[in-house]
């Protein structure tokens, strides 16, 4: 440590106001700084590790090179403060607001319906606005690249890039594909729509829309300019409590201080050391920033090479790099052109502006994308110290960290020298990751090879591979071996057998897949045999080679192998029904009203849990959680960590006045623990820092308890369940079997789902002095049960609690349940201490405590006649419901009441059991069993075509529901609109033809495969309880007319408060102008039911309807008596006349009945139905997809607002996929979950939207139960994402067909590039494989202890 002397002046501007930080702390990042110093709270934490970009920020700085201003995106998380020394930073804020001027970014995001939940849009709009600054009128490609590090969770990215389009000079929405085809003529010449009068495709009026004035933009701060006209050359220093950094002003006093410090990391961006700083306990007292030294931003260009400052951020190496390309010719520039390739998907693009090229040359991960390149491509690293100046090669040996090859640990990397290539010699770069953009790559490759000229003969060979082991790695001595050879098939066999057997892969390899990883180490050799054959015949072509008709020929079909699945930006279109021309206009009932906060989230306005200002006497609280998957607990000893600074208290379960949880589901652990994560006690301190720091220091020694079990597959051995089985069935399930042509049996494995709300779970607790009263504003769906658990757990009536929630940024079912945790062992905090805390979880403890979708394993077994028709069928389903009940029998009777999906099937026997592990317990999802479930029931459907030799979609048909009818627990329902869905579907995506199509592409191409899939759905929404159906609302009108609406729904981003006013609006007849709401609060609307199960709009609608008629009945004598006065003459008359103003509503549901025992009932008010085609193409080679196509048909009756609709439709859908295709949930064999972050669990990004995505709604029609006949549609979607996993199936079925694969095969949810990769079975996959050994994906992947360590090096 440094010795303590007077910190420097921290100077930097944000939102052009100057900020002078006089006690600088170099560990807080710009995001605490905005949120708390600052208040400015619209820039959101959600992940804090770069990775989601919720926290975008815009920051300027006069580049001390080429002294241009440079505006660039960052995310503020990872942003140290003392790096901003003379930048401007510019945050949602400082851009519009609702009370000035709204920015035209802000304005489209909100009325293009690209906010939900909101909790991600001001990074979204930072990003864009980061664009618009650099590029008034930008390119699709550049809107795509600026989002690509912006995660949504709930709108599917679709509306969002449609407001961002709005400033693309090509933004002529619709040309599809280059067709010049507008989708819009499309829709006039589809017979199935024509003659429907008001179909509308058009969400937003673009024309309302303010246009972009880049002259209204905050300039940069002339005082700043000034700065840095004349600048510091002092050496400035910050000093911490525990971190000094040190920031020189000239490169001589960097030497020096580095000479002094040799241990003293140079931050650059930040985005590797700080990840590890914050995730793997990295520590460092001193920093060193060379942010102020020109010479590390030097640029120089020979005609020989290009050399590139290492404190260069990549996105400024991309642009070198590009104009190299554009200026050089073809043979010069390979190694560029590799390098480019890579820069456009590493990471987003706030981390590319931020990561310097230096920091991530000797930051050397494993999965570096430019390693690997830039160390067959010859590169230099040019090194500086007080001693002098020396170069070294940027090798294998300085990869793999060779003391000898290695910087020394005083000296720093001063620039990179990148030579050009040369004729004959061919770069090239592969990379194979879980998505598209913005993810980590499992294997990527560096690849070269020169030529003798005018021969095919290596001279040279280098080729260098990342992911497979700890560092990059060279596979130096096979390129040795094949030096002299020619480039043919025998030498690519000879190749692939060197290079398999030099990286070597240990089982150790980091995040596991070794046989894939393996796969993708010769493919991508495979790949490079091809281009470079290709490349190789236009050279001797041009140059008239003798011996040339030597060179092999590439198979036409084979060229398909070659391509890489370019990122596009989707088109189109949303078909809705209009309102009746008759409809008065002040009625907003069936219109795409914008969301009602939608402005607010677009300026950072909009309130969330914790942009409640600090409350007096505030204190943080972080949890302890168990490190034992099932353990008894012997000691707890916190008096470490009650020393530590501003730690004020720690809660056990002994400092619970009331009750402790139920007795199978603690609150806090008492004596015994049952999984990682399992929440121990609490520490209070003043800071959230101090508190987490402080957790690490209570010490707790637990004894090992058998048995642990974890996979469903071990819960069944050791008959370890959390309920009953349950089971429908008719029909004789046995006796079909006996009368049946065929039958098929099969497994299907389905993996969890992490609900990835943005907004991480939350709570602010505030005791108050008065009848032990307590105010809890909570992140929750169910408020009623926060306050109903709070009032058990500290003893007082429910009446003393008031539980507030004014929005939620997402929950999805993950905030049902454990909300009322957190509620409840902050307010014990809030109690024992008396003082307000605050809870804010980090989004890796989110995703460690808290459960998500059940995993789920299904067994069929299924009899049919040659021609399709399933006559018998027989599921056993188990789910992994962790280690407590919470919701996993509702779960479990879900699963089994709605797994005939759209079947008539005769004999049918569904059993399903929730199997008890030692995992977090397993809750409510969006669908609550269904797209688990159901994906078993068309697997079965997929396997019966197989067999029969028809396509899976005549199968569909053949056993779909066509007459009224019942299902399989004897509910009567009319299978007419699901009827109507398919075939629209069928017409809308031409599938037919499309499915010829499919088939003549895959004639054509053997390394490319394109699949299709259509999958009806009926989807019963609702809870299977009666008392669930109800619902109140409490209508006030005040004096001045104006309108405030409360209800018991919660706002989470699905619109209920939106609907709620449309609904009120009608009722009351006047505009939704006066009209409020301003909460969901339990001290207004009692008793409440959770927002969930897709009725929440129907209940609540009903209450808000009958609340609002109350109104109008007691309103109705005056208005005769006046019929010509204003609505606010009415209001004043009545309350001259003593009319109460304010009423109650009350909707008394739906009654849902189910007999287990007779397996009968009428548990659902009514269904949802639809259908979805999908059409994928797979790269066979790496297993990789892009999705080309997909068009939805929804029933949504009459929609309420069409624009919410369609959003819950495609945001569902976009979750759906990331279901079945990416996100995977990884444990160790201790059962920790490792996939904690958006790194290492890969929700969809916006590349991962298809290329064309079209939704439409069938025209109205009516269901009496509900709210205007309109249908809750916030969770139906999510199946018919499964309609991509099925298209995939397809495109690997055509695969294994073509390769004579004869083993039947099921790909597994969700379908990641390994699964995809080992079942496109062939030459490659068989290197390594015993043959006919199958393949084993166990559910939980099991690590030893060396990959667990590897993994954490991630
Ligand atoms: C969300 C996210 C996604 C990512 N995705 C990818 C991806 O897809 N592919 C990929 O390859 N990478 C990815 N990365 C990693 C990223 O490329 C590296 O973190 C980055 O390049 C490191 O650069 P930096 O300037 O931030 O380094 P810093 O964190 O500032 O520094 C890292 C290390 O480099 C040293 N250092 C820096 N400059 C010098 C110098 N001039 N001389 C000597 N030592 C120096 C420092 O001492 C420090 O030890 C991702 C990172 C994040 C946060
Ligand atoms: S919170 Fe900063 S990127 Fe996620
Ligand atoms: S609106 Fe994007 S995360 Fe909710």
């Amino acid at each position: 440590m440094l010795c303590p002397s007077r910190s420097d002046e921290l100077v930097f501007f944000v939102n052009g106001r100057k900020v002078i930080e006089r006690n600088a702390d170099p560990e807080m990042t710009l995001l605490p700084f905005l949120r708390k110093n600052l208040r400015l709270t619209g820039t959101k934490y959600a992940c804090g590790r770069g990775g989601c970009g919720a926290c975008t920020v815009m920051v300027s700085k006069r580049d001390p090179v080429s002294q241009e201003i440079r505006h660039f995106s960052t995310t503020a998380c990872l942003l140290p403060i003392c790096s901003l020394y003379g930048a401007a930073v510019t945050t949602v804020e400082g851009i519009g607001s609702i009370s000035t001027r709204l920015h035209p970014v802000q304005e489209r995001i909100a009325k293009s319906h690209g906010t939900q939940c909101g909790f991600c849009t001001p990074g979204m709009v930072m990003s864009m606005y980061t664009l618009l600054r650099n590029h008034p009128e930008p390119s699709e490609e550049q809107l795509m690249e600026a989002l690509q590090g912006n995660l949504c969770r709930c709108t599917g990215y679709r509306p969002i890039l449609a407001s961002g389009r709005t400033f693309c000079v090509e933004s002529n929405d619709c040309q599809q594909k280059g067709t010049g085809k507008c989708c819009l003529e499309q829709e006039e010449n589809d017979s199935s729509s024509l003659g429907r009068s008001g179909i509308c495709t058009e969400l937003f009026a673009k024309e309302e829309f303010l246009p972009l004035d880049p002259t209204q933009e905050l300039i940069f701060p002339p005082e700043l300019l000034r700065m840095a006209e004349n600048p510091e050359k002092r050496t400035l220093t910050f000093h911490g409590e525990r971190v000094t950094w040190i920031s020189p002003g000239t490169l001589k006093d960097l030497l020096e201080l580095k000479a002094k410090h040799p241990e003293a990391p140079l931050v650059l961006g930040n985005t590797s050391l700080g990840p590890a700083m914050k995730s793997q306990g990295y520590f460092h007292p001193v920093l060193l920033s060379p942010a102020r030294i020109s010479e590390l931003s030097m640029v120089s260009k020979t005609s020989d090479g290009v050399t590139i400052g290492a404190g260069c951020s990549l996105a400024q190496v991309k642009d070198v790099l590009a104009e190299r390309v554009s200026k050089l010719p073809e043979e010069k520039s390979q190694t560029y052109r590799a390098l480019l390739k890579h820069l456009k998907s590493l990471a987003g693009q706030q981390i590319r502006n931020m990561a310097s090229l230096g920091g991530h040359i000797v930051s050397r991960h494993h999965y570096s994308d430019l390693n690997p390149i830039l160390a067959v491509g010859n590169t230099t690293l040019n090194l500086l110290s007080e001693e002098g100046r020396r170069q070294i090669p940027l090798n294998e040996h300085f990869l793999a960290g060779l003391a000898s090859a290695d910087l020394k640990p005083e000296e720093i990397l001063e620039s990179v020298y990148i030579p050009h290539s040369q004729k004959w010699e061919f770069v090239s770069a592969f990379r194979q990751a879980r998505c598209q953009q913005n993810a980590l790559p499992d294997v990527n490759a560096g690849m070269r090879v020169f030529f003798k000229e005018g021969t095919d003969t290596i001279e040279d060979l280098s080729i260098a591979y990342g992911g497979v082991g700890a560092a990059t790695i060279s596979a130096h001595k096979s390129c040795q071996q094949l030096i002299g050879r020619r480039w043919n098939e025998l030498m690519l066999d000879e190749a692939c057998r060197l290079v398999l057997d030099e990286v070597s892969l240990p089982g150790s390899a980091p995040g596991g897949k070794v046989e894939f990883k393996r796969t993708l180490v010769v493919s991508f050799l495979f790949k490079f045999y091809l281009q470079v054959l290709q490349e190789l015949k236009k050279l001797v072509q041009l140059f008239s080679v003798p011996d040339s008709h030597r060179y092999p020929e590439i198979a036409e079909q084979f060229l398909s192998a070659l391509e890489d699945f370019p990122a596009t930006i989707p088109q189109g279109v949303q078909t809705y029904q209009s309102v009746d021309s008759h409809q008065p206009l002040q009625d907003p009932v069936g219109r795409p009203i914008m969301h009602l906060s939608g402005l607010k989230h677009a300026t950072g306005e909009a309130v969330f849990c914790d942009d409640i200002p600090v409350v007096d006497n505030e204190l943080s609280m972080a949890m302890v959680t168990s490190t034992r998957a099932h353990a008894k607990i012997i000691s707890i000893d916190f008096s470490e960590a009650l020393e530590m600074p501003g730690v004020v208290d720690v809660i056990t379960a002994k400092d619970i006045p009331g009750t402790n949880g139920a007795e199978d589901d603690k609150l806090l652990a008492v004596d015994e623990v049952l999984c990682v994560g399992q929440i121990i006690c609490a520490v209070v301190a003043e800071q959230d820092v101090q508190a987490k720091r402080a957790i690490e220091k209570v010490k707790i020694t637990y004894e090992d308890l058998e048995p642990v079990i974890f996979t469903i597959e071990d819960a069944i051995k050791h008959n370890s369940f959390l309920c009953p089985e349950k089971k429908l069935e008719q029909g004789n399930v046995e006796e079909a079997f006996e009368n049946i042509d065929q039958i098929v049996e099969g497994e299907v494995h389905v993996g969890g789902q992490e609900h990835f709300y943005m907004e991480t779970q939350r709570a602010l607790v505030i005791p108050k002095t008065e009848d032990k009263e307590l105010d809890i504003y909570v992140s929750t769906q169910d408020p009623a049960h926060v306050q109903k658990t709070v009032s058990s757990t500290l003893s007082i009536p429910i009446n003393r609690i008031t539980c507030h929630v004014k929005r939620v940024g997402g929950g999805f079912g993950g905030k049902v349940g454990r909300p009322a945790v957190f509620g409840a062992i902050a307010a014990v905090g809030a109690i024992k201490t008396g003082h307000p805390i605050r809870l804010v979880l980090d989004r890796e403890d989110d995703m460690l405590i808290t459960g998500g979708r059940h995993p789920l394993f299904g067994k069929y077994k299924v009899g049919f006649m040659n021609n399709g028709r399933i006559k018998a069928l027989d599921i056993e389903c188990y789910i992994n419901g962790g280690c407590t009940l919470d919701d996993s029998e509702l779960v479990t009777e879900f699963l089994i009441l709605k797994l005939e999906n759209a079947y008539k099937i005769r004999n049918l026997r569904f059993r399903g059991r929730a199997c008890m592990t030692n995992l977090p317990s397993n809750t409510a999802f969006r669908g609550f069993g269904f797209p688990q479930g159901t994906l078993v029931t068309e697997s079965c459907i997929t396997a019966v075509a197989a067999k029969c030799g028809l396509p899976p979609e005549k199968v569909r048909e053949k056993n779909m529901y066509k007459t009224i009818d019942k299902t399989i627990y004897k509910q009567a329902f009319s299978p007419e609109t699901l009827l109507r869905c398919w075939n629209e579907c069928l017409d809308k995506s031409s599938f037919h033809s499309r499915r010829m199509q499919v088939e003549e592409f895959n004639e054509k191409n053997h390394w490319k495969k394109k699949g299709i899939a259509i999958i009806p759905m009926k989807f019963s929404v609702g809870f299977a309880a009666t008392s669930y159906h109800q619902a109140a609302a409490l209508v006030h009108i005040y004096t001045d007319g104006s309108v405030l609406v409360t209800h018991g729904g919660n706002e989470l981003g699905q619109g209920i408060h939106t609907k709620m006013l449309q609904v009120a609006s009608r009722e009351l007849k006047i505009p939704m102008s006066y009209m409020h709401i301003c909460e969901t609060s339990t001290a207004t609307v009692p008793n409440t039911i959770a927002t969930a199960a897709s009725i929440g709009s129907d209940v609540n609608g009903r209450a808000v309807q009958n609340a609002c008629q109350i109104l109008l009945k007691r309103l109705e004598p005056i208005i005769k008596k006046n019929p010509e006065a204003t609505w606010e003459d009415w209001i004043e008359a009545a309350f001259e006349k003593r009319i109460s103003l304010s009423a109650t509503g009350y909707f008394r549901g739906y009654k849902a009945f189910m007999d287990w025992e007779k397996g009968e009932g009428d548990p659902f008010p009514y269904y949802v139905y639809g259908a979805a085609c999908s059409e994928v193409e797979i790269d066979c080679l790496t297993g990789a997809h892009k999705k080309i196509r997909t068009d939805i048909v929804m029933d949504a009756c009459c929609s309420l607002n069409p624009a919410i609709d369609i959003g819950q439709i495609e945001g569902a859908f976009i979750q759906g996929m990331g279901l079945y295709t990416t996100e995977e949930l990884q444990y160790s064999p201790e059962g920790v979950l490792y996939s904690r972050g958006p790194d290492e669990y890969k929700i969809p990004t916006i590349t991962d939207v298809p290329e064309e995505f079209n939704v439409s709604l069938l025209p109205p029609s009516q269901n009496p139960l509900t709210i205007y006949s309109s249908k809750g549609l916030g969770e139906s979607g999510m199946f018919l994402g499964s309609s991509v996993f099925f298209a995939i199936a397809d495109a690997v079925a055509a695969t294994r067909r073509e390769r004579d694969v004869v083993e039947d095969f099921t790909v597994r949810s969700p379908a990641t590039p390994d699964q995809v990769r080992m079942a496109c079975a062939d030459r490659f996959t068989k290197m390594f494989r015993a043959p006919g050994k199958e393949l084993q994906f166990p559910a939980l992947k099991k690590f030893t202890v060396q990959q667990k360590n590897n993994y954490c090096k991630l």
